[in-house]
């Protein structure tokens, strides 16, 4: 088979690693790649939102199945384009993807469906998110309704701010149109989960558990990122917490897309905080988890290919998930100054040092050649993964070989995993 990968992450980085495991994959491209994921795909240049191209090269070089990613294209209907063609493609079409593309939608879906997430009200004028925040509970959530590279959320401490938040939103448009309506929610508190899914429109497989660090600094300080690191599975999710997402969650959500007429093929990504009340819906993602995929697919022993085939055909009732009885940590090595300003185009030394591993991976996030060099080119630079007999191990490994790689500016936090030390 022949298979493409849209996008340019980590995140694709892992599923670029993963689908070369695959007995039935003879040649991986991705477009447009990185210079780590030049590794086992040959990288094209074309943008991932230029679905014209997509096409046209996946029908020239005769893709067999093309995988999402990212989740702008998968928001702008990539999924559609490919379908018009024939194309075998793996991710929602945009009428499931709006899942993630909208939080009002997915909160009305929710409240509809009696899915567990935190009480909310939607507004789509200023004046009246404002008259609201007058006589609210503090602190508040403020979401921008559409995407906003995962920084449309703000937690409000005092109606001061929660003031502030709207304007930022609504008014100057911080995120462009994302915020012309907000999702003003509950504040709620407790543990973070994710849990990533496959699903084929009637049939869900929950994957391992895992947990991110969203926050750059030590001690979850500083401002919110892509995410610094993860660790999986999270001690948290215990039997009793599968349990009742199992019954009130999962399977509810694709059913309840299914019955909207919205049926959902591809990663529902399940963004959960523990409550004392239970479970709840943080958030929906309409695809992997960055970088929660590079802690889940190395823990997984399936052909992700045959899985991936299962979910566009609709067979997935005949796949069981299997992961190994072990644990992986993610530490991100990002530029310093990341989030905010970063310099880039530094070497990258050490690389060579992970090759053929099973044990501990780089994952490319920005990086680039520079002749035969190779150099950084994004905040988030690369994810060291190490797997390991329980959490602690892997973490230690982890952390180990963060010492083997080597560029000017180098930034990581030292604490990903150590909240396991708390359970
Ligand atoms: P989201 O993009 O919706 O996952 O939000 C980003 C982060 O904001 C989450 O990972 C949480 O840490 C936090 N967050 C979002 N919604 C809430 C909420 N209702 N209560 C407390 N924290 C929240
Ligand atoms: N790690 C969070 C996300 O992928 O949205």
């Amino acid at each position: 088979m022949k298979v493409l990968i849209v996008g340019s992450g980590g995140r694709e980085h892992a599923i670029a690693w993963k689908v070369s495991k695959s007995e039935k994959v003879d040649k991986i491209y991705c477009a447009p790649g990185n210079a780590g994921i030049a590794e086992v795909a040959e990288c094209v240049n074309i943008g991932a939102m230029e679905f014209n191209k997509l096409v046209a090269f996946a029908k020239e070089k005769e893709i067999d199945l093309t995988i999402i990613g990212m989740d702008d294209p998968l928001v702008g209907g990539v999924v559609d384009e490919f379908e018009k063609e024939g194309l075998r493609v793996f991710g929602p079409r945009k009428n499931a993807a709006i899942l993630e593309g909208s939080k009002a939608f997915s909160k009305d879906l929710m409240k509809k469906y009696n899915i567990p997430t935190a009480a909310y009200e939607t507004f789509n004028s200023p004046e009246e998110a404002q008259k609201y925040l007058e006589t609210s509970k503090y602190p508040i959530v403020l979401k921008a309704d559409g995407l906003a590279l995962g920084k449309g959320v703000l937690i409000c401490n005092t109606k001061e701010e929660a003031m502030d938040g709207v304007k930022e939103l609504m008014l100057d448009k911080k995120f462009g149109a994302s915020g012309d309506t907000i999702v003003v929610e509950e504040f709620m508190t407790g543990r973070e989960v994710s849990v990533l899914s496959f699903c084929d429109g009637k049939t869900i497989r929950i994957m391992t558990s895992a947990q991110d660090h969203k926050r750059a600094g030590d001690g979850d300080t500083g401002l919110n990122t892509g995410g610094m690191g993860t660790f999986s599975p999270s001690p948290f999710y215990t039997d009793e917490v599968d349990e009742f997402c199992k019954k009130y969650i999962y399977q509810a959500t694709v059913d309840a897309m299914a019955a909207e007429g919205r049926e959902f093929k591809g990663v529902i990504f399940f963004g959960l905080m523990l409550t004392a009340e239970g479970p709840k819906v943080l958030e929906y993602n309409a695809r992997f988890g960055d970088p929660e995929t590079q802690v889940v697919l190395p823990r997984m022993k399936n052909d992700i290919v045959e899985v991936f085939e299962a979910c566009v055909d609709g067979t997935l009732d005949e796949i069981d998930l299997e992961f190994e009885d072990n644990a992986a940590v993610c530490v991100v090595l990002a530029s310093d100054g990341y989030p905010v300003s970063y310099e880039k185009g530094f070497e990258i030394k050490g690389l060579e040092k992970f090759a053929g591993s099973d044990e501990y991976f780089v994952f490319h996030a920005g990086s680039k050649f520079d002749g035969d060099k190779i150099v950084t080119n994004g905040g988030r630079v690369l994810g060291v993964t190490a797997k390991g007999k329980d959490l602690v191990t892997a973490r230690a490994n982890a952390y180990a070989a963060t010492e083997w790689i080597d560029f000017d500016n180098k930034y990581m936090r030292h604490d990903i995993g150590k909240a396991i030390d708390e359970a």
